[in-house]
């Protein structure tokens, strides 16, 4: 419809082309204002008139069109009526269309996105639970628009805390503990290792020996490392698997070790490489950044090192149109300085093709979790958490319900992405159960609800024909329209979100379509006897019901048909 209404302006407004003209339609806030609105006020400078004239002059050379009810103008607008009919029926298609709310913009363009990327041997805690929420969602938005995604898991696992816990391991450990305990054993490893090392120095220098061993590719090192590795990854898969997400790579730091002397080769040719106290770093100075450290005074590389050559590896792997960082905030100086770095070697993409995303804080005050050992909080226990209270309400309200462990993981989960993903990921996240779990709020359990509604609805019809033609024109009332508009919001919400990295935007729109349905459900009977309308109304239950799931699924949450 917008396109239509581009089409007569275009042919009848002198000087603005029809990007300009797009820009500048608007949705009216009120449907008194009709469907569609032009402002007049820029046509004012260049017509040398005044902007109401341009409106009537312009309203006047487009005439009577098939399609509009009326146009009006109201002030320096021009307002459009499209014929109710007409105007339903085309949104009703629209949203009906295979992948609505998607489009093929990406179709042959990959986007990288690294993301999640917990620190072997420690836990994974709330912290990467929020850049695996807000990343899994980032992936299937730009996948919806027709991009090829690659998940890229970017594990901690390299580095010289390694050699401390292969001290410590030796010194303190036992094979059975570790076994039994996992990433639990380690850490108490990990926190012996400094206690001791307060008092004993000589232990620091053995643990980098270690991790020199590991660089050097030593067999016993590397054992002791792997096994590290695959205990830690047991545990991270679990929690990926409750949160039923996944990756196509698992290349974590451990990868890039072979692949550092070419970026000390490139820095080296490039000039950019100087020394400082025996160390090897680029100097940034003159971008107002602190010294991009490559190389340590003892030759090993650094977290910045494998970030560099990653980029490269991933460049020639992939030839991405855009790699995403998902991680805190404290870390935007890092990738300002690698990034930076990409940058002076010549590489222009590094300006618009790196991006860094990052989010708030979790706080979980009012959060009563019942926490393992050291009070440290594992992010799986707070799903676990989620879970056991949504499998308490149901037997509460709904002690019936078939498949009562799988819809109460789907909500529980829900409930925490949904929280993480309501607001701007730059604000903090806070865990109020009472809050997150509320059905009435702005929460994925209202949403679910309001899913899990549609399909009752539509489980419940009588004497309902799949087939039959729906009459467009019986679709007349506030609340359907209102419905309507909402829904066809979609396609553009979800070019908005990818543009801005913003889920948010996806869990406010699907909050909005819950609401507008709520509103719609409680004007409009739908099991009635008139056929005609119901199954006009039958139609907006389906798109409402396939939206919701739609956008939720963007969010990587599955909506229960029953709760
Ligand atoms: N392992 C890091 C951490 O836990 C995150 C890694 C992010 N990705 C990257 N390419 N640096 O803080």
């Amino acid at each position: 419809m917008k396109q239509k209404i581009i089409n007569l302006l275009e042919k009848n407004v002198e000087g603005l082309n029809r990007e300009e003209i797009s820009a500048l339609i608007e949705i009216p806030p009120k449907p008194e204002l009709g469907d569609f609105a032009f402002p007049c006020f820029r046509l004012a400078k260049t017509m040398r008139k005044a902007p109401q004239m341009i409106a009537a002059d312009i309203k006047e050379a487009i005439g009577d069109v098939d399609f509009l009810q009326e146009i009006s103008v109201q002030g320096a607008y021009l307002n459009f009526f499209i014929k109710k009919e007409i105007f339903v029926k085309t949104m009703v298609e629209a949203a009906s269309a295979e992948n609505f709310g998607g489009s093929n913009v990406g179709e042959g363009k990959t986007i990288c996105i690294d993301y999640s990327s917990p620190n072997v041997a420690k836990n994974f805690h709330v912290g990467h639970l929020r850049t695996t929420i807000i990343g899994n969602s980032l992936y299937k938005i730009y996948s919806k628009l027709g991009y090829d995604v690659k998940r890229i898991n970017h594990l901690g696992d390299w580095g010289t805390q390694f050699g401390k816990l292969i001290v410590a391991y030796k010194a303190w450990g036992n094979e059975e503990a570790v076994k039994s305990d996992g990433v639990g054993e380690l850490m108490k490893l990990y926190v012996k290792f400094h206690d001791e090392a307060k008092n004993n120095p000589a232990l620091d220098d053995e643990a980098r020996a270690w991790f020199v061993k590991m660089e050097q590719g030593d067999e016993e090192a590397l054992k002791i490392w792997q096994w590290f590795k695959d205990i830690s990854l047991i545990e991270y898969k679990r929690t990926y698997d409750l949160l039923g997400m996944d990756f196509d790579y698992y290349l974590g730091e451990s990868f890039y070790r072979d692949k550092t002397d070419d970026i000390v080769d490139r820095l080296t040719k490039g000039n950019l490489l100087t020394e400082s106290e025996g160390a090897k770093i680029v100097d940034l100075e003159a971008y107002d950044m602190a010294p991009c450290l490559i190389l340590k005074n003892d030759g090993s590389s650094i977290y910045a090192t494998r970030d560099l050559a990653a980029i490269f590896y991933r460049k020639e792997t992939h030839n991405f149109v855009k790699c995403l960082y998902v991680t805190g905030q404290e870390q935007k100086l890092h990738f300002a300085q690698v990034f930076k770095v990409v940058e002076l070697l010549g590489n222009e993409w590094a300006k618009d093709q790196l991006i860094h995303i990052p989010y708030g804080l979790v706080s979980l005050e009012g959060a009563k979790l019942s926490t393992r050992s050291g009070n440290i909080i594992y992010a799986e226990d707070i799903l676990l958490e989620a879970i056991s209270k949504v499998k308490e309400i149901i037997s509460e309200k709904n002690p019936d319900l078939a498949d009562k462990d799988e819809t109460a993981k789907k909500i529980g989960v829900g409930a925490v992405l949904f929280n993480d993903l309501y607001n701007q990921r730059i604000k903090d996240v806070s865990f109020k159960w009472e809050k997150l779990l509320n059905f009435d709020g702005e929460t994925g359990p209202y949403v679910q609800y309001t899913y899990a509604r549609c399909s009752s609805i539509l489980r419940k019809l009588e004497n309902y024909d799949e087939n039959a033609a729906i009459d467009y024109s019986l679709i007349t009332d506030a609340e359907s329209i209102d419905l309507l508009k909402e829904i066809n919001r979609f396609p553009q919400v979800v070019v908005d979100a990818s543009e801005k990295y913003e889920p948010s935007q996806i869990a406010r729109f699907a909050v909005a379509v819950a609401q507008t349905f709520n509103k719609f459900y409680n004007a409009n009977r739908i099991n009635i006897e008139d056929e005609n309308l119901k199954n006009a109304r039958v139609a907006l239950v389906k798109l409402t019901r396939n939206t919701i799931k739609d956008a939720m699924l963007l969010l990587g949450i599955d909506c229960p048909e029953q709760m």
